[in-house]
């Protein structure tokens, strides 16, 4: 039988007070997993674009055998009104904070040579979804961060894999949510014709956190409903009704 066992080992969870990574960190604890938070809404507070903030939570974790680097945020505007300062953040808080996590997670990791981490890319990091130019470079950034890590850690037995949700039931996504007729149109391009829950994400991020997933690096794992498999659209009026925020055959 195969057994998902996490006892034992320390985790950290950037962004785990919210959302995904709130699952993700209730996944890792139900495997047995004693996991430690760092997120700006957490006690104490840490910021992953700061590097003292980020060396300190990675002490209390210590030592650590799984990181997140799930951290995120978005910002919506077209491309000539995205506002430097609206980019540095976004930019700052996505790339340069999972580079802040996945250095010390390195640096904390090689000497065990032992470890696994798992970073939050998106169906973002390949596609160019409109009004969000940094976020959308900041995902695909994460795929260079993936590739490289993966590359450099492997040798040391570290993985390093990504997940890349579709739209997933969060905060940060609430304004999707609340728009039926939007929700209709984005999800006829999934074939299982509905959005995500986080917890269908931690599920996959807790897999290849795990001995499960012992030969898997540099993989970076869709969790988006068939969404990117099938972008021509799935869905239509002429077979099946929108109800209760999914698409279902008539
Ligand atoms: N919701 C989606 O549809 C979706 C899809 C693809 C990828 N993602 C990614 O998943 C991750 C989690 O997003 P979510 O939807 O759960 O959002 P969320 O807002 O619910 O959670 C994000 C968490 O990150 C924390 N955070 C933000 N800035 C931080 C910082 N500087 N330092 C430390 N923590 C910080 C927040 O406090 C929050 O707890 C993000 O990387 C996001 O880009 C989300």
């Amino acid at each position: 039988m195969v057994r998902l066992d996490l006892s034992g080992k320390r985790a950290l969870v950037t962004g785990g007070m919210n959302g995904i990574g709130r699952a993700i960190v209730a996944t890792l604890r139900e495997a047995g997993a004693e996991v430690f938070v760092a997120d700006v809404e957490g006690d104490p507070p840490v910021d992953v674009t700061d590097e003292t903030s980020m060396q300190a939570a990675f002490e209390r974790a210590a030592p650590v055998d799984i990181v997140v680097a799930n951290a995120g945020t978005v910002r919506f505007a077209p491309l000539d009104r995205t506002s430097p300062a609206d980019w540095e953040r976004v930019i700052a808080v996505n790339l340069t904070g999972t580079f802040n996590t996945l250095r010390l997670a390195a640096a904390h990791m090689k000497p065990r040579r032992k470890g696994a981490i798992v970073l939050t890319a998106s169906t973002n990091s390949f596609d160019g979804e409109a009004e969000l130019t940094a976020y959308n470079a900041s995902k695909a950034g994460i795929l260079g961060l993936l590739h490289t890590a993966a590359g450099e850690l492997g040798p040391y037995g570290i993985r390093v894999n990504a997940v890349c949700p579709g739209l997933i039931r969060t905060r940060l996504t609430a304004g999707h949510f609340a728009q039926p007729q939007l929700l209709k149109d984005y999800f006829r391009h999934i074939p299982l014709g509905r959005g995500g829950e986080p917890e269908e994400v931690a599920s996959a991020v807790v897999f290849l956190a795990s001995p499960l997933a012992s030969f898997i690096t540099g993989a970076a794992l869709l969790i988006d409903g068939g969404q990117m498999a099938a972008k021509f659209g799935t869905w239509s009026d002429d077979h099946a009704r929108f109800v209760d925020d999914h698409w279902e055959l008539i």
